[in-house]
């Protein structure tokens, strides 16, 4: 299987486990932390621990974006303290995009940064969160406010660990594959738009190999989101917002369920102001109506929190909102500005797909 060049790293494929044994042994780490949440401690540690006979510390949070945060980073930086890390100790995050996202963002400002390898396990860390460097952790509920770029030492994928992944999380990643289709490549659209159900789908390695391909094209060429890179947050604008809106509430939806929807609304959006051909869009929102569903109880009953989510989004300036929109499949274009009412109007026509 593959091995992808990044630019200060490698990401492995489904490559014989004692490359990566290889790898560590070799950097001579003065201990190793391993990152887990309490199901990837049941569920991938074990995986680990047979193919890598090495000592590790195991360092746990409990799952899920809610702990995606500084004091749950300060916890880990307590017990790393305590448990003598130092500047040549090694961590390895074994987990999803939180676990990637907040262990790399811990690694990389403990004791100014200390080495990392990422091992992601879920769908959507595979193809997306692991490729790229982007760090960080959410602050006062804004997604991913504190971070920073950090690359690691290596990313290793091992796509069997996809098989304890529950549908509702394998969906989840599965919007990362949607996005990478229609921002970047046409092909892989075609070899997706008619599926019904994710079922469907027989060589999860080659599909995670092309979506970790087109991710790291844009990110070589982009690699600090100065420009060309900014198409990955496609529908990522709405979807951020939903996804923060409804983090404490009844409604919770997951990071791709949340941007799937984006990505009707960004559809909707990129009919009106990039003239998207409007049976694409609805042969793309139906795809995505077929394997998501459409959500609008939580969106309907938190539109006021939602529309300041999106004021408050990163890529506003000048109180202009910048939207990636697309002019065909596999067209992208960034810095498209939108104003708050045409903001409401996709918003209302997502939820009359229902
Ligand atoms: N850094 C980036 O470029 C980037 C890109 C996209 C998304 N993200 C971030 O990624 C996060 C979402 O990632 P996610 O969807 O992986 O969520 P997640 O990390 O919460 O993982 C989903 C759930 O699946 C469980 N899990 C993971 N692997 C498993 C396995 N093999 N078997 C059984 N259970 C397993 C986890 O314990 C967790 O409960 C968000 O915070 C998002 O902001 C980051």
């Amino acid at each position: 299987m593959p091995t992808i060049d990044c630019s200060t790293y490698q990401i492995k494929v489904d490559e014989a486990w004692d490359q990566l044994v290889n790898f560590i042994i070799q950097l001579k780490p003065s201990s190793i932390f391993v990152l887990v949440d309490e199901y990837t401690e049941e569920n991938c540690l074990p995986v680990l621990q047979v193919h890598v006979p090495l000592e590790f510390k195991i360092l746990k949070h409990v799952a899920g974006e809610r702990n995606k945060n500084l004091d749950v980073c300060q916890e880990l930086w307590k017990s790393m303290v305590e448990n003598r890390a130092d500047r040549k100790s090694l961590m390895i995050n074994l987990g999803g995009g939180v676990i990637g996202d907040m262990g790399g963002f811990v690694a990389a400002s403990y004791m100014r940064g200390i080495p990392f390898i990422q091992i992601p396990t879920s769908l959507l860390s595979m193809v997306d969160a692991s490729v790229g460097g982007k760090l960080g952790v959410d602050f006062m509920d804004r997604k991913n406010m504190v971070g920073c770029f950090k690359d690691p030492l290596l990313v290793w994928v091992h796509t069997p660990f996809l098989k304890t992944l529950n549908d509702r999380q394998l969906k989840s990643g599965f919007a990362e594959v949607i996005k990478h289709a229609l921002v970047a490549s046409e092909p892989h659209w075609k070899q997706i738009a008619a599926l019904n159900h994710l079922d469907e789908i027989d060589d999860w390695g080659t599909l995670v190999e092309w979506n970790i391909r087109i991710k790291n094209r844009i990110v070589l060429e982009d690699p600090f989101e100065e420009a060309g890179r900014k198409i990955l947050n496609y529908g990522h604008t709405l979807g951020h917002a939903i996804e923060s809106s409804l983090l404490h509430s009844e409604y919770m939806m997951l990071h791709g369920e949340a941007i799937a929807a984006g990505m009707i609304m960004a559809g909707y959006l990129s009919h009106l102001k990039l003239d998207l051909d409007y049976n694409k869009h609805r042969e793309i929102a139906e795809l995505i109506k077929r394997i998501y569903g459409i959500h609008t109880e939580g969106i309907t009953t938190h539109l006021d929190s939602i529309m300041e989510f999106v004021m408050s989004d990163k890529k506003t300036v000048n109180n202009q909102l910048r939207f990636v929109l697309i002019s065909d499949v596999g067209q992208a274009e960034y810095n498209q500005p939108i104003n708050k009412n045409t903001i409401g109007g996709a918003i209302q026509h997502y939820v009359n797909m229902a």
